[in-house]
């Protein structure tokens, strides 16, 4: 699909978001985050989870901490982030009781996937990177995938080759066991970047 038509149909399927009343959950905020960054040829796709405070206020995907760690873990494989499309599993920030960024529920991940199934096929990825256990567990459709396992490992699904590692979160970027597994498997996709298509 051409670049052009592939910005259309973008636009068409986050207008189709907005537009269904099921897909927010009362304790979403109501600021819509879209994908962001190149699509063209077959791009690589990261997903996360959901947007958090810092994206809700840009609206746009990991421009808080945990995007200037996945902004790090790509400049250290030589991949510049403008090169590469960023999305979340969920569109809008889910919170907490007391207002702070939560995960979204397994329901909320149910309602968001085919929407995501729907991106992915405008997309046509060359490559998916699952940034956290959210988004794997649903396109992998296993809800008890382990991270501890699935980090670093390629899946075949829905006709997509699907990385898995964790979420660059400050907090799993602090733990030296993470940071290496998160290394790692950025490492392997620096490898599959540098073959031939
Ligand atoms: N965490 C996510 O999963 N997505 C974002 O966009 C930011 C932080």
């Amino acid at each position: 699909m051409e670049t052009g038509e592939k910005a259309r149909r973008l636009q068409h399927l986050y207008e189709a978001i907005r537009n269904d009343s099921t897909y927010r959950s009362a304790d979403m905020g109501t600021v819509f985050v879209p994908g962001r960054g190149s699509f063209e040829g077959r791009p690589v796709v990261f997903i996360g989870e959901a947007p958090g405070r810092d994206e809700e206020r840009q609206e746009a995907p990991f421009v808080g901490a945990a995007g200037r760690n996945l902004n790090e873990l790509l400049r250290d494989i030589g991949v510049p982030r403008e090169a590469v499309f960023v999305t979340n599993l969920v569109k809008y920030r889910p919170f907490t009781s007391t207002g702070d960024n939560r995960n979204p529920t397994p329901e909320e991940s149910r309602r968001a996937l085919p929407y995501l199934n729907e991106e992915l096929v405008i997309l046509t990825p060359r490559l998916v990177v699952c940034l956290g256990l959210s988004s794997a567990k649903a396109l992998l459709n296993d809800r008890s995938l382990k991270m501890g396992q699935a980090n670093g490992t390629i899946f075949t699904g829905h006709g997509l080759q699907i990385l898995v590692t964790y979420h660059p979160s400050p907090y799993n970027y602090r733990i030296p066991g993470k940071r290496e597994a998160m290394a790692e498997a950025f490492s392997k996709l620096g490898k599959i970047l540098s073959e031939p298509q």
